[in-house]
Parts: C-alpha cells; structure tokens; sequence
C-alpha cells in the first residue's frame, strides 16, 4: 500500500496533465488550490492572470503578475521554481513558507490554469 502511495505521488508530481485529468478529485489537487489560493492569488489572481489592483499598488505591468500568459507558459519549470523559492523583485520568496514539494505543487496548478485559458487559442495554430 505504501508503495502504491509512492507511485500516485510520483505521478502527481512528474506530470501535470495525469496530474490534472486522473487526480482531478485526489486531495492533493485541494492542497494546491489551498496553497495558491491563500499565497499567490492576492497577487496573481484566482485565475492567474494578475490581480490588477495589485499591479497598480506594485507599479509592476499587469503582464508581470500574468501566470497564464505565452510568455510565462514557455518558460521552464525550473526557471519558475526558482523565482518561486528565491523571490524576483517585488515577487516574495517562498523558500521558507513552502516546502520544494509544495512549491511544485502550486507550480502545477498555475501551469493548469494556463491550460485551460489557452485551449481555444492553441487549437487554432
Ligand atoms: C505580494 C505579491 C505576490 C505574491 C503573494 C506572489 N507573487 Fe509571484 N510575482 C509577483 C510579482 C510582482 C512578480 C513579477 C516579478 C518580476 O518579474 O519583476 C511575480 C512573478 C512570479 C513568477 C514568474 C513569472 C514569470 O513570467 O517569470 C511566478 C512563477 C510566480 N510569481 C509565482 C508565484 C506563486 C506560485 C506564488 C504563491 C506561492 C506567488 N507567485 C505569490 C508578486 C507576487
């Protein structure tokens, strides 16, 4: 059982499309709403695109607080990550407050809403 526990969370963590179409209702989905809800929506949005008051407070462009935009879409996991842990400018670091799993976690979950904002526009191309 244990062991089975293992796989599910290797899964969960290595691929964000098994993660968001067959965890959909697994726990761990909530625990990264929580998390980027209560941490990152205040300035990112519940939706990822920005909290425009913020942007306003912040004297940041609305596209830098934007998680679903192209721009931050291609950049790497990694590069994210890092921004993330160590903080950017304005942007607060979360080293401390989240642990590397939860990190990637929310990570997940604002790749996801990415997801779904730009279906219609990739089925264009
Ligand atoms: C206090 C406001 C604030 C909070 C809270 C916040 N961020 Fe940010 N975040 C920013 C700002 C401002 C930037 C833009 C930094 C820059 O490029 O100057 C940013 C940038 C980022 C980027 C980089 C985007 C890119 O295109 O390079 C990521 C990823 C990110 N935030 C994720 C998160 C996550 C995940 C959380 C929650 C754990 C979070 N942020 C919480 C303000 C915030």
């Amino acid at each position: 059982m244990i062991k089975g526990m293992k796989t599910g969370v290797a899964a969960v963590l290595g691929t964000g499309l098994v993660f968001s179409l067959s965890f959909a209702a697994a726990p761990s989905v909530d625990a990264a709403k929580k998390l980027y809800d209560s941490k990152c929506a205040s300035c990112h949005g519940k939706d990822g695109k920005g909290n425009a008051a913020m942007s306003k407070a912040f004297k940041v462009s609305p596209a830098a607080l934007n998680l679903v935009d192209e721009e931050t879409v291609a950049k790497k996991d990694e590069e994210l990550l890092k921004i993330i842990g160590e903080g950017k400018n304005k942007m607060p670091a979360y080293a401390k407050q989240l642990k590397a799993e939860e990190q990637k976690l929310v990570l997940q979950y604002a790749r996801g809403l990415a997801e779904k904002k730009t279906e219609n526009k990739m089925e264009k191309k």
